[in-house]
């Protein structure tokens, strides 16, 4: 392993959706410097099956790895879902964090009910992950899972609030939290994970179609506390005064990257910090 703490965490997702992971990140640990990227040019992850999305997360974490980093996040549901094992195998020096099963921690924490509901990308559901995890740390849970794809290119697109958002949100979600009457009803969801790393960006329009009372959970906060953790159990975090550096690798169209990014993680990204890379 590269015991060095002066090295960068890398950090990578299928597009920008990651970048919500990334700001969380910076605000818990605003020392460490940061290399993320983001592999748009084969975007989505979440529709394609298991060996494809494998094949493309160890490609990513080779990039990553290749440029020297001291722990690997994968900041996308999907990836993290179903590549997590091949990744810790094929880099085992490395410490490897996804973001499932932090997602899973904070929804087993928020909910009163025992009730969760979890939308994700379709990849992500079908794989079970979410409902595996839930159950290991609550058997008695009953989830419901839900792929919710279109989010995926509302998020990218900047379509993030207004009618057509919500008009979605409520497609996907009342089968879930506004049942028909009449067969008999089953408990309603309290806690609503977003176990997808675009999915907060919707998440006004999603709160104006589920009942008031949900709880909505996502893994971000929760996956940068974990790497918090590691870090620190390592010997490896970052102290000192100052704000760590971050650089951007995007595998497709670096001036989008940069325009979409920003809106993700909420400051500027400047075109001149991205770079154009080929997996
Ligand atoms: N952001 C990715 C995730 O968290 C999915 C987007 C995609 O389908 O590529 O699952």
């Amino acid at each position: 392993m590269e015991k060095d703490a002066s090295l960068p965490i890398g950090m990578f997702d299928s597009g920008v959706g990651g970048l919500t992971v990334l700001k969380a990140l910076r605000e818990l640990l605003p020392c460490e410097d940061v290399v993320y990227l983001g592999d748009t040019a084969r975007l989505p992850y979440g529709t394609k099956s298991p060996q494809t999305v494998t094949r493309y997360g160890v490609q990513c974490g080779a990039e990553l790895i290749r440029r020297r980093v001291k722990l690997l996040v994968v900041a996308c549901n999907t990836a993290s879902a179903v590549a997590l094992d091949a990744l810790r195998a094929a880099y085992p020096d490395v410490p490897v964090i996804g973001v499932v099963g932090p997602g899973a921690r904070a929804a087993c924490a928020a909910t009163a009910n025992n009730a969760i509901a979890v939308i994700a990308t379709e990849s992500t559901i079908a794989g079970g992950a979410y409902q595996r995890a839930i159950h290991a740390a609550r058997p008695e849970a009953r989830i419901v899972g839900h792929p919710c794809p279109l989010f995926v290119a509302l998020a990218e697109e900047g379509w993030t609030d207004g009618d057509v958002p919500e008009a979605v949100a409520a497609r996907y979600l009342d089968p879930v939290f506004r049942p028909a009457s009449g067969t008999e009803r089953p408990v309603i969801p309290d806690t609503l994970v977003l176990g997808c790393t675009h999915f907060p960006l919707l998440a006004p329009a999603i709160k104006n179609v589920v009942p008031r009372a949900t709880t909505i959970v996502d893994s971000a906060a929760t996956t940068a506390e974990a790497v918090f953790r590691e870090l620190d159990r390592l010997g490896l975090a970052r102290t000192g005064e100052g704000c760590g550096q971050t650089r951007y690798l995007t595998t497709d169209d670096d001036a989008r990257f940069a325009r979409t990014g920003s809106r993700f993680l909420g400051t500027p990204i400047s075109e001149k910090d991205v770079e154009l890379v080929d997996l």
